[in-house]
């Protein structure tokens, strides 16, 4: 007897240490986020995110039939709208951008989960959340478009609606106003807990929607609270969410664990744009080793007690399971 416990023990072989494993990602987990631009032909390149493109709808069209090939169980749309107004309008217009391309990837593959995320901030020029009116965000008026963009989603056929405003209330009006439409079987994924966070910034650039004043921390989370993220998320569970996000990813998996052990609720991880540009640059200049890095991660999301992960790395993922299957 040495004195000391010999944890090495289970992990001196790879087979030893498959049996002692506790977590795994799959494929099943994983959420592609896609930009749909109107007008667009074909596709093009976001320069701070090799590898993820604006999409056009024919475009969108094939990239789908790809996705689907690779067994992505799940998209996110992103909608770039041709014009922009004071009240959104091409936010939850019946042939906006994000209403056609779920038609056009539903009709081609109707088990593919379509989620859309709703919100304003693309679809007007002061590039918001929620409606502006002197220089202010108003909460209440911001939920009657939110709900009509939500609606306009389930009319197209979208599974799942994911509301990314964080304006107050907004989960219990989107409910009401999907019910009273008849689309009580769609469901809504809530940005429970989404911060006022840095890591937007590719995001921003990519689908246009960066604030033409002021910042959006009067309305997303201040990155210092973490008790107030269960705050939140209890709203959110409360007024009829079927799913919970907390976004960005690696810098809060504190606060995906505490959303974990406090809800029983499906829960989803928001691995955004600045996280994965990050690794792309890195890996371009040969710092690091891409997937060996992307699947540590999808594993510590996993870990943290996320059930799928949204990852513009998705794509490149499913391909390296196929690969070696
Ligand atoms: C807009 C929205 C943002 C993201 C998803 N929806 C940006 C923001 O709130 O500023 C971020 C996604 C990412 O960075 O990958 N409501
Ligand atoms: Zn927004």
């Amino acid at each position: 007897m040495d004195g000391f416990r010999r944890h090495r023990r289970w992990r001196a072989h790879a087979n030893l240490r498959r049996l002692v494993r506790e977590h795994a990602w799959q494929v099943d987990d994983l959420v592609y986020p896609v930009f749909v631009r109107e007008g667009l032909n074909g596709k093009e390149e976001i320069a701070a995110m090799p590898g993820v493109y604006h999409f056009g709808l024919d475009a969108f069209r094939r990239e789908v039939a790809e996705l689907a090939e690779l067994g992505i169980p799940a998209i996110i749309l992103f909608g770039i709208p041709a014009d922009k107004d004071e009240w959104s309008t091409s936010a939850y217009r019946e042939d906006g951008i994000v209403q056609q391309a779920v038609r056009a990837a539903k009709a081609e593959h109707p088990d593919l989960v379509v989620m859309t995320d709703v919100c304003l901030c693309q679809y007007n020029p002061a590039g918001h959340c929620g409606v502006v009116r002197d220089g202010k965000i108003v909460n209440d008026e911001s939920l009657t478009l939110l709900a009509k963009t939500a609606v306009s989603h389930a009319q197209a056929g979208a599974d799942v609606v994911a509301p990314s405003d964080m304006m107050d209330g907004r989960v219990a009006a989107i409910r009401q106003a999907l019910d009273a439409h008849g689309w009580t079987d769609v469901a809504i994924l809530s940005y429970a807990v989404k911060y006022a966070s840095a890591f937007y910034g590719p995001f921003r650039e990519a689908a246009h929607s960066a604030p033409a004043f002021g910042d959006r921390r009067s309305y997303q989370m201040d990155p210092a609270n973490a008790r107030e993220a269960l705050r939140e998320a209890a709203s959110d569970v409360e007024e009829g969410a079927d799913a919970l996000m907390v976004k960005p990813g690696l810098p809060y998996l504190d606060v995906l664990r505490s959303l974990r052990e406090a809800f029983p609720l499906p829960l989803a991880a928001y691995h955004v744009s600045a996280e994965y540009s990050m690794v792309k640059a890195a890996a371009e200049k040969g710092w690091i080793d891409e997937r060996s890095v992307v699947e540590e991660t999808l594993l510590a999301f996993k870990r943290a007690g996320a059930d799928f992960i949204l990852t513009y790395h998705a794509k490149e993922a499913a391909k390296w399971v196929k690969a070696s299957s």
